[in-house]
């Protein structure tokens, strides 16, 4: 690709002024290094404190036009084939937030899906916005949920004909793509913008043989976690406009919800390592995905020849909500082993230092970066898994076992906004039954809110909570991280 996009001029920029040497008489106290504690500067390095460059510093962000942080967001969009792009020192979860902000501009109701990421239920906390919830497609013999299908998007959409926006993920963290054409399509029937959470999608846009990402189907403003596969530092991420969002969403609005969502001190070096990102994944990101696909193909398959393992493939395509299959997520199927996926991940540990994204009950999922030329870690996977396998036997029923599926969400009381917001009490988790949670309670692994603040809790979920803690797992958004208590909301 090129239209510049081999340059970086918010990096350079700041590597210029580390250079000369200025009289750093602003902010951060460290002043570039000299007032850092040493052991920082020693671990960091020199070069890393003295990027460490505030925002509307004269040559980087203000005083030229464009200055050369708003030529990095502009080649950002072009990369990705958007209208506008921002760059977020806030996660991903800082581009849902910033998302449910600028659609309540438009009004106050939204469709959501609802494995949705925690962070979308904390917008419509922050928004206000009331949900319909459309079901993704739950998987019968896996057990888990998937994409949304664009007549579950009809259906929801009918059901709620004040909706401003219809709010899906794509892909899921279990590697599932949906038909995000078909999505927008049923979206804009409606008049109402698409807005995808692309957060494990951001290198989707730069090979042909991966699933088509949502921006080029036709999506309207898109979440993207850039951090996570294609390179740039924790925490940084990025917000892309469509160019078919026109009267949908305005860019002025989402401009202000950034602006509300961030700290007046964005870092410098998140931000420059969203410009290197770009041109990483821009300009070689072709060449090295190549390289991810071929070496991931080979783990597949030599996983799925260890006794009691299997991976989740493209075979899944072609499945209700299953568009198409993101081959960059390894997702081991371990229901053919004598023990669980909790088990199997301390194993690992100790069999090489092997250290996975996210493990449950029957599945392991390990995460590879689009930089990793031909992935030496994959191999080293693929022989911790065969010792693993081989220590802990086989199990010949479980592979027919399906996955540990959450229970049916309870029904949806009140806004999300009021019941995080009103009068609460806590309560046993025992006594929690049939009351309205005032708070999120989210298992991780995948981190997908089993209860939503607004939603009456049953007896089905909170024993699911309990027993994915009992395996080794941990719920986020519980104010007692152990749930023995649960907030909930004091109804009259
Ligand atoms: C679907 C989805 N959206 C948003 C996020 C939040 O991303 P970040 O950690 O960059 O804030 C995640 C994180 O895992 C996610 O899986």
């Amino acid at each position: 690709m090129t239209n510049g996009q081999e340059r970086v001029p918010y990096l350079d920029a700041l590597c210029e002024y580390a250079a000369r040497r200025p009289a750093r008489l602003h902010v951060p106290g460290h002043k570039g290094g000299p007032g850092a504690d040493p052991g920082l500067l020693a671990a960091l390095g020199p070069q890393a404190l003295a990027l460490d460059i505030p925002a509307l510093t004269y040559g980087i962000d203000v005083g030229v036009d464009p200055s050369p942080f708003e030529q990095a967001q502009r080649l950002a969009a072009q990369a990705w084939g958007a209208a506008r792009a921002w760059f977020l020192v806030n996660g991903a979860s800082q581009g849902n937030l910033a998302a449910g902000l600028a659609l309540a501009h438009c009004g106050s109701e939204v469709v959501v899906q609802r494995n949705a990421h925690s962070s979308t239920i904390d917008a419509l906390v922050l928004s206000g916005l009331r949900p319909t919830f459309a079901a993704p497609e739950l998987d019968p013999e896996l057990g888990i949920a998937h994409c949304l299908t664009a007549e579950a998007l009809e259906r929801a959409l009918a059901a709620a004909p004040r909706a401003v926006a219809a709010w899906v993920v794509s892909p899921t963290y279990f590697g599932a793509v949906a038909d995000v054409a078909a999505l927008a399509a049923v979206a804009h029937a409606h008049g109402i913008p698409l807005v995808v959470d692309e957060a494990w999608g951001a290198h989707l846009a730069f090979h042909e043989e991966l699933p088509a990402h949502a921006l080029a189907s036709g999506a309207d403003l898109v979440i993207s976690s850039t951090h996570k596969i294609v390179g740039s530092l924790t925490q940084s991420a990025m917000l892309h406009l469509g160019h078919s969002a026109g009267d949908l969403i305005g860019a002025d609005v989402v401009d202000r919800a950034v602006t509300l969502t961030e700290s007046t001190s964005p870092n410098a070096l998140l931000c420059g390592s969203l410009d290197a990102a770009r041109r990483q994944a821009a300009v070689h990101g072709r060449e090295l995905l190549s390289e991810n696909i071929a070496a991931l193909a080979r783990a597949r398959r030599e996983i799925r020849a260890i006794d009691g393992l299997d991976v989740l493939d493209e075979r899944l395509a072609g499945r209700p909500g299953v568009f198409a299959y993101d081959p960059l997520r390894l997702a081991v199927d371990v229901r053919g082993v004598r023990t669980s996926g909790y088990e199997l991940a301390p194993l690992l540990r100790e069999i090489d230092d092997i250290n996975l994204e996210l493990y449950g009950q029957n599945v392991l999922v390990a995460v590879f970066g689009m930089g990793e030329r031909s992935l030496p870690e994959a191999a080293r996977l693929v022989r911790a898994l065969r010792v693993a396998a081989e220590r802990v036997g086989v199990d010949p029923g479980g592979a027919g076992t399906s996955f540990a599926a959450a229970p049916p969400w309870g029904e949806l009381a009140m806004t999300p906004r009021e019941a995080f917001l009103g009068a609460q009490e806590v309560v046993p988790a025992a006594r929690a039954v049939g009351r309205i949670a005032a708070e999120s309670l989210a298992t991780y692994p995948p981190g997908i809110p089993n209860v939503l603040p607004g939603e009456r809790l049953t007896e089905e979920t909170l024993a699911y909570v309990q027993s994915t803690l009992e395996l080794g797992g941990v719920v986020r958004g519980a104010s007692d991280r152990l749930l023995r208590t649960v907030r909930v909301v004091t109804e009259a």
